[in-house]
């Protein structure tokens, strides 16, 4: 069962993080911004100016009290210690900004807003560095890659994924999603006919700790996992999800040769996806077991995998669409927290996944 983070809002919940030092923020509508200890007590709470919806949030890799939030077309930089007026305030994105990140060293912001831009911030210079544009629809998530400087990939509704130097205006790499969709067509052995005409419009990103491996969630259900090499990347992986769209995908800390994915869907499905590095024998796909209606909110099923390279995957009915979920080692043990249209933050220990 989960426990419920619900005394620090009064608004849904659309984003969260957390720090080196777990110490969690979250996001909500109507400008509210809180921060918790990490046994879920909130620590401070304050309201942004002008109220706007906080749709992103992400603490400082290199200081921990340091916390950019996007509300609007701004982002505001917050004290934790000391939850006052904004410590300073970018307004770059003429857009409404949907996803910020913040590289390693912390002299890097990239805001993704709805008009398909990437503004790129020097946090240095406090100046514009580099405008990124080329997503022809909302641009949904941008991620910094680690251990790659100045390098960087966004995706967006235009079902497009690209792979940035901020050094260079254009992307060195894009590919699109739809055309991608074709040539699964034929492999995709979970497609019902309900979700065959689901364009692939992608919602979200997470790049593995390596910098070299990607993963996007879209509209269609699916996941898929991209490999860059050099200059450009490939798909090397693609397997239905979800049955409605995949709003997160999150890279769990890895172990040598697994990789952990989350991902939660707004079937309000939160699943957790083991994916091999060896291939294995493809396996025929068996039916989704159906438990009994069981009493407990929580139900678990085992799912099989829908690609030879997703070795396992477990699934939670959350049972509200998914706005946005984070793993985090909190007092000691691995736990999803997951954020939905409700004011709470609900966290599951990695143990129930
Ligand atoms: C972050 O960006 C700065 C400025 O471009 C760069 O010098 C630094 O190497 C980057 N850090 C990482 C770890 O990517």
């Amino acid at each position: 069962m989960a426990a419920k983070w619900d005394t620090g809002h009064v608004n849904p919940v659309l984003c969260l993080a957390v720090s080196k030092e777990r110490v969690i923020a979250s996001g909500a509508e109507s400008g509210e911004v809180t921060i918790w200890s990490e046994q879920g007590t909130p620590m401070g709470k304050i309201h942004v100016k002008g109220d706007e919806d906080v749709t992103g949030v992400a603490f400082s890799p290199v200081s921990f009290s340091k916390l950019y939030a996007a509300h609007g077309e701004t982002i505001s930089v917050l004290d934790t210690r000391v939850l006052a007026e904004p410590v300073e305030t970018f307004s770059v994105n003429k857009d409404e900004i949907n996803c910020i990140s913040v590289n390693e060293t912390d002299s890097l912001l990239a805001a993704a807003d709805d008009s398909g831009t990437v503004k790129v911030l020097d946090l240095q210079t406090k100046k514009v560095c580099r405008t990124l544009q080329r997503h022809t629809n909302i641009c949904s998530a941008v991620s910094f890659r680690p251990h790659r400087p100045q390098s960087l990939v966004s995706c967006g509704l235009d079902m497009q994924v690209m792979l940035w130097n901020v050094q260079k205006a254009r992307p060195l790499w894009l590919t699109n999603l739809q055309h991608l969709a074709q040539d699964e067509e034929d492999t995709d052995l979970h497609q019902s006919p309900g979700q065959l005409f689901n364009p692939p419009l992608a919602h979200s990103l997470s790049i593995s700790n390596c910098g070299n491996v990607f993963c996007c969630g879209a509209e269609d259900g699916k996941i898929r996992s991209f490999r860059i090499t050099g200059t450009r990347f490939e798909e090397d992986l693609c397997f239905k999800a979800h049955t409605q769209g995949v709003s997160q995908v999150s890279f769990l800390e890895q172990d040598p040769g697994q990789t952990f994915l989350l991902s939660g869907g707004n079937d309000g499905r939160v699943c957790l996806w083991v994916l091999g590095k060896d291939t294995v024998q493809p396996q025929k796909p068996q039916k989704h077991l159906h438990s009994k209606k069981s009493t407990s909110k929580v139900k678990l099923k085992h799912m099989t995998e829908a690609s030879p390279r997703v070795t396992s995957s477990l699934c939670i009915e959350h049972g509200e669409k998914v706005n946005w979920i984070l793993g985090a080692e909190l007092q000691g043990s691995k736990v999803v927290l997951v954020a939905d249209p409700s004011n709470a933050i609900s966290m599951y220990q990695l143990g129930e996944l």
